[in-house]
């Protein structure tokens, strides 16, 4: 179902994947699930004759299937080519890797066949450390991504509303349809500009439990201003602020404000400008109140020996790690001037390690993705319509810019 709301403010619209005739059929299924259990009871029905999508929670079966990223290997098969020959630009990695003392402390891991610190100390206290945070506002996630799904799975229940601003990271969305939680939807403007007032009214209108930003956002790389954010911040609402891609900005994270607000959730990755995406290492700063329950839903061991050794590893290193920040942001300006060269392309300005660029002159978006990847390169291309004529193309070394842009050329 959706459902939208016209006010002088917004555009808002609830999508929901258990809207009311899918939740009429959950409960006609709940229904007849007893029914069937009763039947199974009485008429001895064998389990083989029942469809093990029987089990599930209904809302699932109309899940949209995430669209994930393929890693060399996979792309390596598809396309007939070496991983060594395939230009990844499609899932912002970090091409340089981390810095050599990850290697070197994987192969010395001590004790791999012990289960990891569930508390994840030397990295909390080594983060505490860097953002001059108490390590007690910190908890370290298998990315950021568990985190936004441990966090979901703690403040939402079934039927409870988030605040998406699309285009954004599309995660929000799909973590909140899993969990059965509806999805308030407060398109960006344009230029891809957060609707303040937007959010504003939707907040008072539907009374949502939480707020995704992201900053830098993530198709588009813009930011959001101190004021922007502290407007929402002032809202009765939990807002998660996603910074995966802050390191690439010129701007401080805001993860000390947790200190301050209550409502604050700011979440951080290792897998950008740590180029640690592969090892599946984020982090949150959480206000302490909640904090503490956070813990008690979290699975004790999400975050590997491997994890956290590499993140620790990772952290010694900090002179390597803003070398290879600062040549992604100089490469970020190179590439920005040589796609404004290719007439079909229209670049958005960017401060985080990537650059969407809207496809011109008729051309489809998708096609050009097609011809880049079967040429090896690839870039991201979105099925959602909203962002179907754009393409984004992650910031990599001055070669991959270079082939990029000559395959750009000569099509
Ligand atoms: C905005 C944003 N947040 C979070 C993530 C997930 O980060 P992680 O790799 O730490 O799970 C991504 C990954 O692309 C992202 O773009």
């Amino acid at each position: 179902m959706q459902l939208s709301l016209s006010s002088k403010h917004a555009t808002v619209e609830v999508t929901s994947l258990s809207s009311a005739s899918s939740r009429l059929s959950g409960r006609l299924s709940t229904q007849r699930h007893t029914m069937h259990s009763l039947a199974i009871e009485k008429s001895d029905v064998s389990a083989s004759s029942l469809s093990a999508t029987h089990f599930l929670r209904p809302h699932l079966l109309k899940l949209a299937a995430y669209t994930p990223i393929e890693p060399f290997e996979i792309l390596s098969a598809r396309y007939g080519r070496r991983p060594e020959d395939i230009v990844k630009l499609d899932a912002n990695e970090n091409p340089y890797g981390p810095p050599p003392e990850v290697r070197e402390a994987l192969g010395k891991m001590a004790f791999p066949n012990v289960y990891p610190d569930p508390e994840s100390r030397q990295l909390r206290k080594a983060l505490a450390e860097l953002n001059d945070i108490p390590m007690e506002h910190l908890l370290v996630g298998c990315g950021a991504d568990e985190l936004i799904d441990l966090l979901m799975r703690c403040v939402l229940d079934s039927g409870d509303k988030i605040i998406d601003c699309p285009p954004t990271f599309t995660m929000y969305a799909f973590d909140a349809d899993v969990i059965d939680a509806r999805v308030v939807t407060v398109p960006r403007l344009d230029g891809f500009k957060m609707d303040i007032e937007g959010v504003k009214h939707a907040v008072e209108v539907h009374k949502p439990k939480m707020v995704f930003l992201t900053s830098p956002n993530n198709p588009d790389g813009s930011m959001m201003t101190d004021e922007e954010i502290k407007a929402i911040l002032d809202l009765p609402v939990l807002v998660v602020l996603d910074e995966a891609y802050i390191e690439f900005s010129d701007v401080p994270s805001k993860i000390k404000w947790v200190q301050q607000y209550n409502n604050l959730v700011v979440l951080r990755t290792f897998s950008k400008s740590a180029a640690l995406a592969g090892l599946r290492v984020g982090y949150g700063s959480f206000p302490l109140a909640m904090v503490e329950y956070i813990w008690r839903a979290k699975q004790p061991y999400n975050v590997s020996v491997a994890a956290e050794v590499a993140a620790c590893a990772a952290l010694t290193n900090m002179d390597y790690l803003s070398t290879v920040r600062n040549a992604l942001v100089c490469e970020r300006e190179r590439l920005m001037s040589k796609l404004k060269e290719i007439p079909f392309l229209q670049p958005y300005p960017s401060h985080a390690n990537f650059i969407l660029a809207k496809v011109l002159e008729g051309r489809d978006a998708k096609a050009l993705k097609d011809g880049l990847a079967q040429q090896g390169i690839m870039v991201r291309h979105y099925a959602k319509k909203e962002l179907s004529g754009y393409i984004r193309i992650s910031v990599g070394k001055p070669e991959h810019t270079d082939a990029l842009i000559d395959k750009l050329k000569s099509m």
